[in-house]
């Protein structure tokens, strides 16, 4: 019975009511979740992948990829808002398997969420590296290579190498500062995540309408250039391989509910955060891949600043843009890394409540009130994940994690829907349930584009995961315990 051991929602709901002593502080509004949101989601993806996918899978027709990975985030946004206005606990997917689907399959869905938030803080904090020493570079600011440069490559055949660098300093520094502000406070962090999503919106804005000028209509033309004879290569399976891959630009709409405890009204304003920060990003994305796309041929976009390949497409008129669209990119790569990192202490924290880590992870600090113990170690594992490791190993690995808890969250909205209708639900996904099985279906699909050795590494990696939940988590769980006291209870 263990395994499957469930939390009953009404015990989820009192935790969620639970403030003051050693408890989250709830501060943040409506608006500041919408804008944690927007932060976590826009940044590697329409700035560096954009163009990769336009370019190699389905040129203007990349447009389309966008609005169909849009509409299968959309499906799983719904799911997501229904459980965070329910169950407001910074736990988030892994809190809501434990109510519907038993405490392993939580504990599954709690360690594939480091690879979502934990790993997903270091890859962009690689990628922020990267656009930083350009950008410097600019200025006649030379960083030596040793030291922003992974120590370690790895090739199409899986093998690692020696690359001569010693370490990323910049992705560690990024990492670290993003960290120390999150200890600080979550309204602190709030306040600094709004300005750097202001700045980075405003550029989008900007790009996009002074962009629109600049449209060849030529260039769209054909809109989804003919299949090469290849699957995925052009045609509508390059159209679908290129939402795979743009999925990743997604991601992050989901981490608006981590931060369910610390929201003043989570019943009201998860929704709002989590669908409104997603809506927002899907018609800004849309129009970005339109523009860029009008705006140069796609076939030149496969490069790691395609925004900047379509703004010099231009000419001189447009020179002034590219300083702007630097800074865009710099601020909106700091907003994810913030927000992941902002997002895997708490899902670290709500499990240690449970029993299922060390009581150590589960500690607010007494003055900041924020999960400080996890937030330094999930800060630490990122900059040394960060600092040595090459940014292609990692993204694919984000993607597909994400992917994993997506659709375990829409069946989990399902389950509970038919085993408990009578909990009231501030939100409610509507078409149930039509509306999680495409949510299920959509996210396992793009998974399935992912490639082989993405899933090798997944699988892995839950592996891992299950050694240590036998090794530990299962004899310490709560849940488990009460049970073994008093037999009947906890299912
Ligand atoms: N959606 C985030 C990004 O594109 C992870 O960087």
């Amino acid at each position: 019975m263990g395994l499957w051991s469930r939390k009953s929602i009404a015990v989820l709901q009192r935790e969620a009511a639970q403030e003051g002593e050693g408890g989250l502080r709830r501060t943040l509004t409506a608006s500041n979740l919408t804008f944690l949101g927007i932060g976590a989601i826009i940044g590697a993806g329409i700035f560096v992948l954009t163009g990769n996918a336009a370019a190699i899978y389905a040129g203007p027709g990349v447009v389309l990829s966008m609005v169909a990975a849009g509409i299968a985030c959309g499906f799983a946004g719904l799911c997501y808002a229904e459980f965070a206005s329910m169950i407001p606990i910074a736990g988030s997917a892994y809190t809501y398997g434990y109510a519907t689907l038993g405490e392993l399959i939580a504990w599954i869905i709690g360690w594939d969420l480091m690879l979502e938030y934990l790993f997903g803080a270091a890859t962009v904090a690689v990628g922020w590296s990267g656009n930083f020493v350009k950008f410097l570079a600019e200025f006649g600011i030379a960083m030596p290579e040793s030291l922003t440069n992974a120590p370690f490559a790895v090739d199409a055949a899986n093998h690692f190498s020696r690359t001569g660098a010693t370490l990323n300093v910049p992705a560690v520094v990024l990492t670290a500062l993003m960290t120390v502000i999150l200890v600080i406070g979550i309204k602190e962090s709030a306040r600094f995540n709004n300005i750097i999503v202001f700045i980075k919106l405003a550029i989008i804005f900007l790009v996009i309408g002074v962009g629109f000028a600049y449209v060849n209509t030529a260039n769209w033309h054909p809109f989804i250039p003919a299949n090469t004879g290849k699957f995925g290569q052009f045609g509508w399976s390059g159209v679908l391989r290129g939402a795979g891959v743009i999925f990743f630009a997604y991601i992050g709409f989901d981490a608006v509910s981590t931060a369910a405890q610390e929201a003043k009204n989570p019943q009201r304003d998860m929704p709002i955060g989590i669908l409104g920060s997603l809506f927002v990003c899907t018609i800004l994305y849309i129009l970005m891949s339109l523009v860029m796309t009008g705006m140069v041929h796609y076939s030149k976009l496969n490069d790691p600043a395609p925004i900047l390949v379509a703004v010099a497409a231009a000419g001189p008129a447009l020179a002034w843009l590219r300083y702007a669209v630097e800074i865009g990119s710099l601020a909106g790569l700091a907003s994810v890394v913030l927000v992941m990192l902002m997002g895997q202490p708490r899902v670290f924290f709500s499990m240690a409540r449970d029993g299922l880590l060390p009581p150590v992870f589960g500690k607010v600090h007494p003055k900041f009130k924020t999960p400080y113990i996890t937030t330094i170690l999930t800060g630490s594992i990122a900059a040394i994940v960060a600092g040595l490791f090459p940014i292609g190993l990692l993204g694919q690995l984000v993607s597909i994690g994400t992917l994993l808890a997506f659709v375990i969250v829409c069946g989990g909205v399902w389950v509970l829907r038919v085993r408990s209708p009578e909990i009231p639900r501030a939100f409610k996904t509507p078409l149930v349930p039509l509306i999680p099985i495409l949510g299920m279906l959509s996210c396992f699909a793009l998974m399935a584009f992912l490639p082989g050795d993405t899933w090798i590494r997944l699988i892995i990696w839950l592996i891992l995961g299950l050694i240590i939940y036998f090794a530990y988590s299962k004899k310490h769980s709560l849940l488990g315990r009460e049970a073994a006291a008093a037999p009947g209870m906890g299912d």
